[in-house]
Protein backbone atom coordinates (compact mmCIF):
# COMPACT_ATOMS: atom_id res chain seq x y z
CA UNK A 1 0.00 0.00 0.00
CA UNK A 2 1.23 3.40 -0.81
CA UNK A 3 -0.51 6.86 -0.33
CA UNK A 4 -2.42 8.58 -3.32
CA UNK A 5 -0.87 11.94 -4.04
CA UNK A 6 -3.36 14.86 -2.82
CA UNK A 7 -4.48 16.79 -6.03
CA UNK A 8 -5.71 20.22 -6.18
CA UNK A 9 -6.88 21.32 -9.36
CA UNK A 10 -6.71 25.42 -9.06
CA UNK A 11 -10.26 27.35 -10.15
CA UNK A 12 -11.05 27.17 -13.50
CA UNK A 13 -13.10 30.46 -13.42
CA UNK A 14 -10.81 32.19 -15.35
CA UNK A 15 -10.70 29.54 -17.94
CA UNK A 16 -12.54 31.48 -20.33
CA UNK A 17 -10.60 34.95 -19.41
CA UNK A 18 -7.44 33.02 -20.63
CA UNK A 19 -9.38 32.14 -23.65
CA UNK A 20 -10.42 35.23 -24.34
CA UNK A 21 -7.06 36.75 -23.93
CA UNK A 22 -5.31 33.79 -26.32
CA UNK A 23 -8.26 35.95 -29.36
CA UNK A 24 -6.86 38.84 -28.17
CA UNK A 25 -3.54 38.32 -28.36
CA UNK A 26 -4.32 36.31 -31.80
CA UNK A 27 -6.29 39.44 -33.06
CA UNK A 28 -3.02 41.74 -32.20
CA UNK A 29 -0.57 43.10 -34.63
CA UNK A 30 1.90 41.25 -34.40
CA UNK A 31 -0.05 38.47 -33.16
CA UNK A 32 1.40 36.33 -30.08
CA UNK A 33 0.14 33.51 -27.85
CA UNK A 34 1.65 32.38 -24.90
CA UNK A 35 4.22 29.75 -24.30
CA UNK A 36 1.89 28.09 -21.93
CA UNK A 37 -0.02 26.46 -25.03
CA UNK A 38 2.23 24.55 -25.91
CA UNK A 39 1.61 22.21 -23.22
CA UNK A 40 -0.90 20.34 -23.40
CA UNK A 41 -0.40 16.32 -23.22
CA UNK A 42 1.40 16.04 -26.39
CA UNK A 43 3.57 19.21 -26.37
CA UNK A 44 4.70 17.73 -22.68
CA UNK A 45 5.55 14.67 -24.21
CA UNK A 46 7.31 16.89 -27.63
CA UNK A 47 9.18 18.75 -24.82
CA UNK A 48 10.44 15.91 -23.33
CA UNK A 49 11.50 14.90 -26.97
CA UNK A 50 13.14 18.22 -26.93
CA UNK A 51 15.64 17.21 -23.92
CA UNK A 52 17.11 14.48 -25.24
CA UNK A 53 18.24 15.92 -28.75
CA UNK A 54 21.59 16.99 -28.99
CA UNK A 55 21.33 20.36 -29.96
CA UNK A 56 19.07 20.78 -27.20
CA UNK A 57 21.67 21.68 -24.45
CA UNK A 58 20.09 23.33 -21.61
CA UNK A 59 18.80 20.35 -19.91
CA UNK A 60 21.67 18.19 -20.05
CA UNK A 61 23.92 20.79 -19.10
CA UNK A 62 21.52 21.42 -15.95
CA UNK A 63 22.13 18.03 -14.43
CA UNK A 64 25.92 18.04 -14.99
CA UNK A 65 25.52 21.11 -13.22
CA UNK A 66 23.88 18.97 -10.58
CA UNK A 67 25.67 16.06 -10.85
CA UNK A 68 28.85 18.36 -10.13
CA UNK A 69 27.59 20.61 -7.23
CA UNK A 70 24.41 18.97 -5.63
CA UNK A 71 26.35 18.31 -2.44
CA UNK A 72 27.20 21.41 -2.05
CA UNK A 73 23.74 23.39 -3.61
CA UNK A 74 22.46 20.83 -0.59
CA UNK A 75 24.40 22.15 2.30
CA UNK A 76 22.87 25.89 1.64
CA UNK A 77 19.11 24.63 0.98
CA UNK A 78 19.15 22.23 3.92
CA UNK A 79 17.23 19.02 4.45
CA UNK A 80 13.47 18.86 5.80
CA UNK A 81 11.93 21.48 3.43
CA UNK A 82 8.60 21.69 1.84
CA UNK A 83 10.07 21.55 -2.17
CA UNK A 84 7.82 23.62 -4.14
CA UNK A 85 8.54 22.16 -8.06
CA UNK A 86 7.12 24.69 -10.35
CA UNK A 87 6.49 23.38 -13.88
CA UNK A 88 7.05 20.12 -12.12
CA UNK A 89 6.49 18.34 -15.80
CA UNK A 90 7.54 14.93 -15.24
CA UNK A 91 8.74 15.87 -12.11
CA UNK A 92 12.55 13.90 -12.94
CA UNK A 93 14.64 16.94 -11.84
CA UNK A 94 13.14 17.14 -8.10
CA UNK A 95 13.28 13.65 -7.62
CA UNK A 96 16.89 13.33 -8.74
CA UNK A 97 17.96 15.63 -5.70
CA UNK A 98 15.74 14.00 -3.29
CA UNK A 99 18.79 11.99 -2.06
CA UNK A 100 20.33 14.76 -1.34
CA UNK A 101 17.54 17.40 -0.46
CA UNK A 102 15.86 14.80 1.68
CA UNK A 103 12.30 17.04 1.77
CA UNK A 104 9.81 16.40 4.12
CA UNK A 105 6.75 17.33 1.76
CA UNK A 106 6.92 17.28 -2.22
CA UNK A 107 4.62 20.03 -3.52
CA UNK A 108 4.75 19.88 -8.07
CA UNK A 109 2.84 22.51 -10.00
CA UNK A 110 1.99 22.49 -13.19
CA UNK A 111 0.05 23.73 -15.98
CA UNK A 112 -0.47 20.47 -18.19
CA UNK A 113 -2.18 18.52 -15.66
CA UNK A 114 -3.12 15.30 -17.06
CA UNK A 115 0.90 15.04 -17.41
CA UNK A 116 1.84 15.82 -14.23
CA UNK A 117 -1.12 13.39 -12.86
CA UNK A 118 1.01 10.49 -14.04
CA UNK A 119 4.31 11.78 -12.75
CA UNK A 120 2.97 12.25 -9.29
CA UNK A 121 1.77 8.40 -9.09
CA UNK A 122 5.00 7.47 -10.29
CA UNK A 123 6.77 9.63 -7.79
CA UNK A 124 4.17 8.37 -4.83
CA UNK A 125 4.91 4.86 -5.49
CA UNK A 126 8.69 5.37 -5.48
CA UNK A 127 8.65 7.40 -2.64
CA UNK A 128 5.81 6.17 -0.47
CA UNK A 129 6.07 7.91 3.12
CA UNK A 130 6.69 11.25 1.42
CA UNK A 131 3.81 14.06 1.37
CA UNK A 132 2.95 14.23 -1.91
CA UNK A 133 0.62 17.04 -3.05
CA UNK A 134 0.01 17.90 -6.96
CA UNK A 135 -0.99 21.52 -7.93
CA UNK A 136 -2.75 22.38 -11.67
CA UNK A 137 -2.69 25.81 -11.90
CA UNK A 138 -1.29 28.27 -14.48
CA UNK A 139 1.73 30.09 -12.53
CA UNK A 140 3.36 32.13 -14.77
CA UNK A 141 -0.01 35.12 -14.31
CA UNK A 142 -0.14 34.81 -9.91
CA UNK A 143 0.40 32.13 -7.56
CA UNK A 144 -0.68 32.05 -4.31
CA UNK A 145 -0.30 28.42 -2.46
CA UNK A 146 -2.65 28.16 0.48
CA UNK A 147 -0.61 28.50 3.39
CA UNK A 148 -1.77 25.72 5.12
CA UNK A 149 -0.39 23.81 2.19
CA UNK A 150 2.85 24.00 2.95
CA UNK A 151 4.10 22.41 6.12
CA UNK A 152 7.70 22.78 5.96
CA UNK A 153 10.50 25.59 5.35
CA UNK A 154 9.35 26.76 1.60
CA UNK A 155 12.17 25.82 -1.13
CA UNK A 156 11.03 26.93 -4.55
CA UNK A 157 12.80 24.95 -7.40
CA UNK A 158 12.23 26.26 -10.81
CA UNK A 159 14.70 24.68 -12.79
CA UNK A 160 15.28 24.60 -16.73
CA UNK A 161 15.52 28.05 -17.31
CA UNK A 162 11.86 28.49 -17.75
CA UNK A 163 12.21 32.12 -16.29
CA UNK A 164 13.31 32.39 -19.75
CA UNK A 165 10.22 32.67 -20.98
CA UNK A 166 9.35 36.05 -18.87
CA UNK A 167 10.86 39.27 -19.66
CA UNK A 168 13.54 40.53 -17.03
CA UNK A 169 10.85 42.98 -16.51
CA UNK A 170 8.25 40.23 -15.55
CA UNK A 171 10.47 37.86 -14.23
CA UNK A 172 11.22 40.69 -11.62
CA UNK A 173 7.63 40.63 -10.78
CA UNK A 174 7.50 36.77 -10.59
CA UNK A 175 10.54 36.42 -8.15
CA UNK A 176 9.24 38.87 -6.17
CA UNK A 177 6.12 37.01 -5.70
CA UNK A 178 8.27 33.66 -4.88
CA UNK A 179 9.98 35.64 -2.43
CA UNK A 180 6.89 36.88 -0.26
CA UNK A 181 6.30 33.25 -0.21
CA UNK A 182 9.72 31.99 0.89
CA UNK A 183 9.90 33.19 4.22
CA UNK A 184 13.01 31.21 6.00
CA UNK A 185 13.68 28.99 2.56
CA UNK A 186 14.86 30.48 -0.60
CA UNK A 187 15.09 29.58 -4.36
CA UNK A 188 16.78 27.31 -6.01
CA UNK A 189 16.99 28.24 -9.55
CA UNK A 190 18.14 27.05 -13.27
CA UNK A 191 19.39 29.98 -15.90
CA UNK A 192 20.29 29.85 -19.56
CA UNK A 193 23.14 32.09 -19.97
CA UNK A 194 24.18 34.51 -22.58
CA UNK A 195 25.90 32.14 -25.52
CA UNK A 196 27.05 32.45 -29.37
CA UNK A 197 23.97 32.71 -31.78
CA UNK A 198 24.90 29.19 -33.59
CA UNK A 199 24.81 27.74 -30.48
CA UNK A 200 21.41 29.39 -29.44
CA UNK A 201 19.48 29.18 -33.07
CA UNK A 202 20.68 25.13 -33.16
CA UNK A 203 19.19 24.56 -29.82
CA UNK A 204 15.87 25.81 -30.74
CA UNK A 205 15.80 24.61 -34.90
CA UNK A 206 17.42 21.19 -34.66
CA UNK A 207 17.70 19.07 -37.37
CA UNK A 208 15.28 16.60 -36.26
CA UNK A 209 12.58 19.39 -36.41
CA UNK A 210 11.47 17.96 -32.75
CA UNK A 211 11.39 21.93 -32.13
CA UNK A 212 9.40 22.84 -34.97
CA UNK A 213 6.59 20.29 -34.10
CA UNK A 214 6.54 21.30 -30.42
CA UNK A 215 5.82 24.72 -31.81
CA UNK A 216 2.95 24.02 -34.29
CA UNK A 217 1.47 21.52 -31.95
CA UNK A 218 0.44 25.08 -29.88
CA UNK A 219 -1.79 25.71 -32.81
CA UNK A 220 -3.35 22.11 -32.71
CA UNK A 221 -3.77 22.79 -29.01
CA UNK A 222 -5.26 26.32 -30.05
CA UNK A 223 -7.96 24.60 -32.26
CA UNK A 224 -9.38 22.64 -29.68
CA UNK A 225 -9.23 25.38 -26.71
CA UNK A 226 -11.04 27.80 -29.30
CA UNK A 227 -12.52 26.04 -31.93
CA UNK A 228 -10.15 27.32 -34.09
CA UNK A 229 -9.60 26.30 -37.71
CA UNK A 230 -5.47 26.41 -38.06
CA UNK A 231 -4.00 24.31 -40.02
CA UNK A 232 -0.08 23.65 -39.19
CA UNK A 233 0.49 22.91 -42.34
CA UNK A 234 0.44 26.37 -43.77
CA UNK A 235 2.70 27.38 -41.13
CA UNK A 236 6.63 27.67 -40.72
CA UNK A 237 8.67 26.90 -37.69
CA UNK A 238 11.57 29.74 -36.95
CA UNK A 239 13.56 29.58 -33.60
CA UNK A 240 16.26 33.05 -33.86
CA UNK A 241 18.14 34.81 -31.51
CA UNK A 242 17.53 38.44 -30.77
CA UNK A 243 21.18 39.68 -29.89
CA UNK A 244 19.59 43.23 -28.87
CA UNK A 245 17.23 41.41 -26.32
CA UNK A 246 19.14 38.90 -25.88
CA UNK A 247 16.76 35.81 -26.05
CA UNK A 248 15.83 33.70 -28.37
CA UNK A 249 12.34 34.07 -30.26
CA UNK A 250 10.22 31.24 -31.10
CA UNK A 251 7.35 32.24 -34.21
CA UNK A 252 4.83 30.52 -36.56
CA UNK A 253 5.15 32.16 -39.70
CA UNK A 254 2.12 31.87 -42.39
CA UNK A 255 3.63 30.44 -45.47
CA UNK A 256 0.65 31.95 -47.83
CA UNK A 257 -1.86 34.38 -47.24
CA UNK A 258 -4.67 32.67 -45.00
CA UNK A 259 -7.61 33.36 -42.70
CA UNK A 260 -7.81 31.62 -39.54
CA UNK A 261 -12.12 31.12 -38.16
CA UNK A 262 -13.18 30.39 -35.02
CA UNK A 263 -16.86 30.48 -33.13
CA UNK A 264 -17.60 34.60 -33.05
CA UNK A 265 -14.27 35.44 -35.24
CA UNK A 266 -11.12 35.25 -37.75
CA UNK A 267 -7.86 36.58 -38.15
CA UNK A 268 -6.53 37.34 -41.51
CA UNK A 269 -2.52 36.68 -42.01
CA UNK A 270 -0.47 37.71 -45.28
CA UNK A 271 2.11 35.67 -46.72
CA UNK A 272 5.23 35.73 -44.41
CA UNK A 273 3.07 37.25 -41.15
CA UNK A 274 4.18 35.76 -38.09
CA UNK A 275 2.51 34.64 -34.85
CA UNK A 276 5.08 35.49 -31.61
CA UNK A 277 4.90 32.11 -29.72
CA UNK A 278 7.71 32.12 -26.97
CA UNK A 279 10.88 34.19 -25.73
CA UNK A 280 13.49 32.38 -23.88
CA UNK A 281 15.59 34.95 -22.59
CA UNK A 282 18.92 34.41 -22.00
CA UNK A 283 21.00 36.24 -19.27
CA UNK A 284 24.61 36.65 -17.81
CA UNK A 285 25.40 36.02 -14.35
CA UNK A 286 26.00 39.32 -13.18
CA UNK A 287 22.24 40.20 -14.65
CA UNK A 288 20.65 37.49 -12.85
CA UNK A 289 22.10 38.21 -9.80
CA UNK A 290 21.54 41.31 -9.43
CA UNK A 291 17.67 40.26 -10.51
CA UNK A 292 17.41 37.95 -7.77
CA UNK A 293 18.70 40.61 -5.07
CA UNK A 294 16.33 43.16 -6.57
CA UNK A 295 13.76 41.01 -5.76
CA UNK A 296 14.83 40.81 -1.92
CA UNK A 297 16.90 37.70 -2.30
CA UNK A 298 20.20 37.86 0.00
CA UNK A 299 23.54 36.54 -1.16
CA UNK A 300 22.72 34.87 -4.02
CA UNK A 301 25.05 31.93 -4.70
CA UNK A 302 25.55 30.10 -8.17
CA UNK A 303 27.18 27.23 -10.00
CA UNK A 304 27.93 26.40 -13.70
CA UNK A 305 29.42 24.02 -15.83
CA UNK A 306 33.24 24.84 -16.78
CA UNK A 307 31.79 26.03 -20.54
CA UNK A 308 30.08 28.66 -18.71
CA UNK A 309 26.13 27.88 -20.92
CA UNK A 310 24.51 27.26 -17.61
CA UNK A 311 23.64 28.35 -14.16
CA UNK A 312 21.68 27.40 -10.87
CA UNK A 313 20.84 30.06 -8.16
CA UNK A 314 20.48 29.41 -4.88
CA UNK A 315 19.63 32.44 -3.21
CA UNK A 316 17.98 32.48 0.54
CA UNK A 317 15.09 34.27 1.72
CA UNK A 318 16.16 34.56 5.34
C1 LIG B 1 10.84 25.06 -20.92
C2 LIG B 1 10.83 27.38 -21.37
C3 LIG B 1 12.83 26.33 -20.57
O1 LIG B 1 12.89 28.05 -23.32
O2 LIG B 1 14.29 26.42 -23.60
C4 LIG B 1 12.40 24.44 -25.62
C5 LIG B 1 11.03 25.68 -23.82
N1 LIG B 1 11.17 26.07 -26.29
N2 LIG B 1 12.54 24.57 -26.96
C6 LIG B 1 13.18 26.84 -23.29
C7 LIG B 1 11.53 25.39 -25.21
C8 LIG B 1 11.78 25.53 -27.35
C9 LIG B 1 12.12 25.84 -22.83
N3 LIG B 1 11.64 26.15 -21.44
Amino acid sequence: MHRTPRFIQKSVADASADLAAAKQALLRTPASASPKWFYDRLGSHLFEAITELPEYYPTRTEAAVFAAHGAQMARHVGVGATLIDLGAGNCVKATRLFPLLEPSQYVAVDISVDFLHDALRRVQREHPQLDVVGFGMDFSQSFDLPPALVEHRPVFFYPGSSIGNFTPAEALVFLKRVRAQAHGGGLLIGVDLVKPAPILEAAYDDALGVTAAFNLNLLRHLNHLLGSDFDPRQWRHIGLYNEVMSRVEMHLEARTALVVRWPGGERAFEAGERIHTENSCKYTVEGFASLLQQAGFSEPRHWTDERGWFAVFWASAD
